[in-house]
Parts: structure tokens; sequence; C-alpha cells
């Protein structure tokens, strides 16, 4: 069966925004992270507290996560990669926080600049740190499906670094298709899988990169083994600099407009939503990839 009620974890302001060449100002951002609070969204990711210099779109993020900080009934997860980064957003007050791993070699050498093994040390005592100071930590796995270095990524590499996190204690999953080339089964095979080695579903969340087109139904796959948790990018704003075929996430409103259309709760409101997004987009100056923010505008 399907879940009554998913939580949405929003990313656009994360990994939409790290992804677009344009300087966006610190003011709008904090401008869209407030939009899309008053569209319904309670899990809104602001920004990341990495090296400034790997990332100059999110090198505000000092100066924005004050901005946005006290939106009432809102989670504002925050990347931090390593003790620095987990300092930064502490002395800000983060009570949300998410490391990020990789499946491969290749991309934790290309994002992280660790081996996998190198930077699973980094974040175990990020995490212990973390969950010391009463802050909920979410662990990343990128490549989980695919690398564009590697090709087909093996389930059991996906599985190790999974286990890896939970044993550190993280307390949910966040299972990356960074360059968007799952398709459903190969989703429910990891999901089974997970769950054999002791993952529990109710830890894990999706992340789906729509380069392909099948961020949709590989959410629908997660929904029907029992996900609740479904990341998003508002617009389907997105990618990864560090990964140079990865596009857009699944845009949340897709992803809304499916939920709502099987009677499943959000908590968002898709009207107000679409015209935050189609506000964005005339900040970048493109317009929006969803199909559903285009199928609404037009309206
Ligand atoms: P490094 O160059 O190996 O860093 O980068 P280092 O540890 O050798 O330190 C070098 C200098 O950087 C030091 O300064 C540090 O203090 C400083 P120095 O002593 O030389 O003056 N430094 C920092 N400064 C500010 N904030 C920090 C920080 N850390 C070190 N946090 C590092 C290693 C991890 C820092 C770098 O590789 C990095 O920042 N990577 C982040 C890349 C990134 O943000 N990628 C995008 C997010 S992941 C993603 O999008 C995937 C996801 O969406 C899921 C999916 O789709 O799969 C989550
Ligand atoms: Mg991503």
């Amino acid at each position: 069966g399907l879940p009554a009620r998913v939580r949405i974890y929003e990313v656009g302001a994360r990994d939409g925004l790290q992804n677009e060449q344009a300087a966006v100002p610190t003011p709008v951002k904090a401008e869209f992270i407030r939009r899309l609070a008053d569209s319904g969204l309670t899990t809104i990711e602001a920004t990341s507290f990495v090296h400034p210099k790997w990332v100059p779109q999110l090198a505000d993020a000092e100066e924005l996560f004050p901005l946005v900080s006290s939106l009432p009934g809102v989670a504002l997860p925050v990347l931090v990669p390593n003790r620095r980064g987990l300092e930064r957003a502490l002395a800000l007050g983060a009570e949300h926080v998410a490391v990020f791993a990789s499946a491969t070699e290749s991309f934790a050498k290309a994002n992280l600049n660790r081996t996998v093994d190198e930077s699973l040390a980094v974040f175990e005592p990020v995490v212990r740190h973390a969950k010391d100071a009463g802050v909920h930590v979410r662990g990343y796995v990128s490549m989980c499906f695919g690398d564009p270095w590697e090709g087909a990524v093996p389930l059991h590499q996906v599985a190790r670094v999974c286990t890896a996190l939970r044993d550190m204690g993280c307390d949910e999953l966040s299972l990356g298709d960074t360059i968007g080339v799952a398709t459903p089964g190969h989703v429910l095979e990891l999901l089974h899988l997970l769950n054999e080695v002791g993952v529990p579903t109710n830890v894990i969340g999706v992340h789906f990169h729509d380069t392909y087109g099948q961020a949709l139904a590989n959410t629908l796959a997660a929904l029907q083994h029992g996900v609740t948790t479904v990341d998003a990018s508002a617009g389907g704003l997105g990618g990864c600099p560090y990964a140079k075929s990865a596009t857009g996430n699944l845009a949340t409103e897709d992803l809304v407009w499916m939920l709502h259309g099987l009677g499943i709760e959000t908590g968002v409101d898709l009207g107000r939503l679409t015209a935050t997004s189609g506000w964005m987009a005339e900040r970048l100056g493109r317009p929006s990839p969803s199909r559903t923010v285009r199928a609404l505008s037009h309206k």
C-alpha cells in the first residue's frame, strides 16, 4: 500500500542553487526560502557549510542562515562536510545537519577530496559531536545507482556506506541518484538489500535527480516499498557541480501533483509553490524545467 502522508524534504535552495551559474543575492535566497515555507514545506535544506572555494554559490551561508533560521515550524537542515563545517553550523544554531558520503571512490575524490573510507573517518566525529549537541543528522549517500566515471555501482558498495553512516549515529539516510540514471526495479533491489542488512525503511529517504525522466517512477516504487521521505527541488532546480552529468532534482511540483492525485497528504499548497518557482525562475532568467510548473503557469 501507499503511505497516507509523505514528508517532502525540499532541496531547491541548496541542491538547486549550488548549481546555478548566476550569483543569486542573499536576500533573494532568503525570500525564496520564506516563500517555500509559505507554500507549506516544513523541511527546507537551506545551504551548505562547505569550503567557499568549492561551492562559491553558497559562500554566503553565514549571512543567509540567520535571515531564515526563525521561520516557525520549519526545519532548516544544512550540509556539513567536516568538523569545520559543523562548527560553522552550530555557531549559528543549526539543529539539523547533513553529512554527505559517496558510494564510489571517484565521486568521493571529486566531491570531498578523500577516499570513501577517509571521508567516513571524517564524518564519524562530526556525527558524534552533532548528536552530543542534540542535533538531528542526515547521511546522504551519493552515486547509489550509477556513477559518471565508474558506471554501474554494485549494491553492496552502497549498503556498506549506508551501514557505516547508520552505525555512526545518523538519524536518517538519503539515497542519492546523483546523475539520475536509476530505474524502479533498481530502486527496489537496493531497498530490499538495505532491509536485509538491517537498515529499516523508516530511516530511508530517496533523492532522485531527473536526468532520464525516471524520478517520479522511482519515487512511486519507493513509496510502494514504504518510504515516506522524498527529496525534491522546487521548480526542478539542481545538479551537482562535481558531477557533470547531474541535472535538476525531481521537481517538487511534479511530486506534489502525483502525491495529491494519489490522495497522499503533503501539507503543500501547489498553487503557492508553483508561484514561488515561477518567481525564482524570473530571478534566474530561465524557465523552470518542471512539467507541472509549466502546465499550471499557462492556465
Ligand atoms: P580540502 O581542500 O581537502 O580541505 O576540501 P582540507 O580539509 O584540506 O582544508 C583546506 C582548507 O579549507 C583549510 O584552510 C580548512 O580550514 C578549510 P587552511 O587551514 O588551509 O586555511 N576548510 C573549510 N573552510 C570552510 N568551511 C569548511 C571547510 N573545510 C575545510 N567546511 C572539503 C575538503 C570537504 C572541505 C571540500 O572538498 C568541500 O568543501 N567539498 C564540498 C563539495 C560540495 O559541497 N558538493 C556538493 C554537495 S554534495 C551533493 O550535491 C550531492 C547530494 O545532493 C546528494 C546526491 O545528489 O547524490 C547531497
Ligand atoms: Mg543532489
